[in-house]
C-alpha cells in the first residue's frame, strides 16, 4: 500500500471510531436532549486540547451474537486534555454503543486512564452515561467494574475525582461515581439508580418513573448523592470547569492562587446583619458573599441539608472551603444530613490542602426520636471526627450561637482550630438561655408567684453572664472578638499567617471514622 493509501485508511478508521453506535443512535441520543460522549468532551475541555487514547480498542465477546457488533472505541472514549490550561484525564461513556454498558475492554480503557491520572497527579473526570455492567459479558463485566472501584478507592485523597451523570446510569455506573469526590447531575436527562424502574417493578411491584426513582432533584435534595445539579449538559460541564479552579491537581500541591479584590475591604453591612432578636434568622450566604473575594461562592450540596452551607471561595486569592451553619433553615441546627454533609466536605478539604473557614451560628444538635433512632449520635460523631482529624489551617468565626456539643464540633480551639474569632453578638454556652434556665432554676420557677416574670429575669441574668463571647475569650478559647466588618481582612491575614502550617496525626494505617 502506498503511504497515501495508509493515511487514507487511518483516517477512515478514525472517522468510524468517532461515529460510536452510528448516525441513527446519535440522532436518538440528541432527540432525548442529550449530547454524545465526544460532544461532551469538546464542551468540557479547552478547545483542541483533547488527545484520545485507545480509539481502536474493540470488545472481544463472542456470546449473544456480540461478535457481529464491533465498535471502535467500544462504549467509552478516553484520553486527556486541559481545563484552563491544567491537565485532566477523562473518560466519557457512549450510550449509543450498547447503552454505554461496561465490559472487559471498556473497563481496561478506564483503568488505563485512571492509572495515568494517579501516576501523573492530575484530576480524573468521568462522564457517565451507562446501563452498568454489560449483561452479555457476565462476570467479566463485574470484574471490570471491581477493577475500577479499587482504583477509585486508591485514588481517593490523592487526585480529585469528579463524576458527571449524563444519562440513565445504573449498577456499577453509579457505584463508581459514589466513590468519587463530587457528583454532578443534569436535571431532566440524567438518573442514578442501583437498579432501573423495570427491575424495581419486577422485584417490588413498585411503579416508578426514572425521575421519581433517581432524578437530579431526588439526589440533590433528598438522598444527597448528587453534589451539584444543573439545568443543561452545557451548564453541568461548565460548573465542573469552575469547581476545578478551586482545587489542586493532587494532594501534594496547593490549589491555584487567583488574585481577588482588595484584601483590606470591609463591608459595613456586616455590623448590622445579626438581628437584635436572637431567635430571628438571617441568611449566612449573604454573610459569606460580603466577605469572600468578589462575592463568589461555589456552593456544594446547595439543596441538600440546607441548614448547613458548604462550598468553595477565595480569600485574598487563596482557595478556601467554607462551612457555615445556616440560621435561615431550621435555625441552623445540626441534624443527621447536615452532619454528614459537613463531615464529607471537611475531609475533602483536608485531603487536598484547602484551608477550612467555619462560620458558626448553631443552637445545637436536633433533638427527638426521629434523629436518635436514625443515628444522630453516629452522624454527629462523623462531623466531630472530621474536624478533629483535619490538619489544614482551620479558622472560625462565631457570629451568634455556639451552643452545646455543636460548640465543640464546629472548629473549636480544643480540636486544633488555629484562629478562632467571634463577633460581639456571639453567645457561647452549654445551651440557650431558655433551656438552661428551665433546667437549672426548675425549683425556683415552680415556687415563683409570677412564673413568666421570674423566668424572664433569670433568662436576662443568664444571657448577661453566659450569652456573650467574653467568658470564652477570657479563657483564650476565642483568640479575639472583632467587629464584624473586620472579618475579611482578619481572615486573610490569618490565612497568610498560617500559610506554612505543619501539623500531622499519629502514624497509623487509618483511623476508624464512625461510618
Ligand atoms: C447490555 C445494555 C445494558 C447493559 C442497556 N443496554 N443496559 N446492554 N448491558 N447493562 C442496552 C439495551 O439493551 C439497549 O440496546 C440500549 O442499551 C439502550 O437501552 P434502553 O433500555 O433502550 O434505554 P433506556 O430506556 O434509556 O434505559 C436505560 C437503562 C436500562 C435504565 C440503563 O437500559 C436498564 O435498566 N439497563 C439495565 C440496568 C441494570 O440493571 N444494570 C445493572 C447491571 S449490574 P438496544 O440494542 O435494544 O438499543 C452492575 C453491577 C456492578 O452494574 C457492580 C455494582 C456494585
Amino acid at each position: 500500500m502506498s503511504n497515501q493509501t495508509n493515511i487514507q485508511n487511518l483516517r477512515e478508521r478514525k472517522g468510524r471510531s468517532r461515529l460510536g453506535g452510528g448516525p441513527e443512535r446519535i440522532e436518538a441520543q440528541h432527540k432525548k436532549g442529550r449530547l454524545t460522549a465526544r460532544e461532551r468532551i469538546d464542551l468540557l475541555l479547552d478547545k483542541g486540547s483533547f488527545r484520545e487514547l485507545d480509539a481502536f480498542v474493540q470488545h472481544r465477546t463472542h456470546d449473544f451474537k456480540l461478535d457481529s457488533q464491533k465498535f471502535m472505541s467500544d462504549a467509552v472514549v478516553t484520553g486527556w486534555g486541559t481545563i484552563e490550561g491544567r491537565l485532566v484525564y477523562i473518560f466519557s461513556q457512549d450510550f449509543t454503543v450498547l447503552g454505554g454498558s461496561l465490559g472487559e475492554v471498556h473497563s481496561e480503557k478506564i483503568c488505563k486512564i485512571m492509572d495515568m491520572a494517579m501516576k501523573n497527579g492530575a484530576p480524573l473526570i468521568g462522564l457517565n452515561d451507562s446501563g452498568g455492567a454489560r449483561i452479555q459479558e457476565g462476570v467479566v463485566a463485574l470484574g471490570g467494574y471491581a477493577d475500577i472501584f479499587l482504583r477509585n478507592t486508591l485514588a481517593s485523597g490523592v487526585i480529585p475525582q469528579i463524576s458527571a451523570i449524563m444519562g440513565p446510569c445504573a449498577g456499577g455506573a453509579v457505584y463508581s461515581p459514589a466513590l468519587t469526590d463530587f457528583i454532578f447531575m443534569t436535571r431532566n436527562t440524567s438518573y442514578m439508580f442501583v437498579t432501573g424502574p423495570d427491575v424495581v417493578k419486577a422485584v417490588t411491584h413498585e411503579d416508578v418513573s426514572f425521575e421519581e426513582l433517581g432524578g437530579a432533584n431526588v439526589h440533590s435534595e433528598k438522598s444527597g448523592v448528587c453534589h451539584v445539579a444543573a439545568d443543561s449538559e452545557a451548564d453541568t460541564l461548565y460548573l465542573i470547569r469552575k469547581l476545578l479552579m478551586y482545587l489542586p491537581q493532587n494532594n501534594m500541591e496547593d490549589p491555584p492562587f487567583v488574585p481577588g479584590d482588595d484584601p483590606l475591604r470591609m463591608d459595613e453591612r456586616l455590623d448590622t446583619i445579626i438581628p437584635a432578636d436572637p431567635n430571628k434568622p438571617y441568611d449566612v450566604k449573604e454573610v459569606i458573599r460580603m466577605i469572600v473575594d468578589g462575592g463568589q461562592f461555589f456552593e456544594i450540596h446547595e439543596n441538600f441539608a440546607a441548614n448547613i452551607v458548604v462550598g468553595f471561595a477565595r480569600l485574598g486569592g487563596h482557595s478556601v472551603g467554607i462551612v457555615a451553619n445556616q440560621p435561615a433553615v431550621l435555625a441552623g441546627v445540626l441534624d443527621i444530613d447536615a452532619s454528614e454533609k459537613g463531615a464529607r466536605f471537611v475531609r475533602f478539604c483536608d485531603s487536598f490542602n484547602i484551608p477550612i473557614i467555619t462560620f458558626e451560628d448553631v443552637p445545637g444538635f436536633l433533638p427527638g426520636t426521629n434523629q436518635e433512632h436514625h443515628g444522630i449520635i453516629r452522624s454527629g460523631a462523623k462531623l466531630l471526627y472530621a474536624y478533629c482529624e483535619a490538619t489544614v489551617p482551620k479558622l472560625l468565626v462565631i457570629t451568634r450561637k455556639a451552643y452545646g456539643g455543636a460548640y465543640c464540633v464546629m472548629s473549636s480551639k480544643h480540636i486544633r482550630s488555629d484562629l478562632n474569632l467571634a463577633w460581639p453578638t456571639a453567645e457561647i454556652a452549654v445551651m440557650g438561655p431558655d433551656g438552661a434556665v428551665s433546667i437549672i432554676f426548675r425549683k425556683e420557677l415552680e415556687k415563683a408567684k409570677d412564673w413568666v416574670k421570674k423566668k424572664a429575669e433569670l433568662v436576662a441574668e443568664y444571657r448577661e453572664k453566659f450569652a456573650s463571647p467574653y467568658v470564652a475569650a477570657e479563657r483564650g478559647y476565642i483568640d479575639d472578638v472583632i467587629e464584624p466588618k473586620e472579618t475579611r481582612p482578619r481572615l486573610i491575614n490569618g490565612l497568610e499567617m498560617l500559610s506554612n502550617k505543619r501539623d500531622s496525626n499519629p502514624a497509623k494505617k487509618h483511623g476508624n471514622i464512625p461510618l
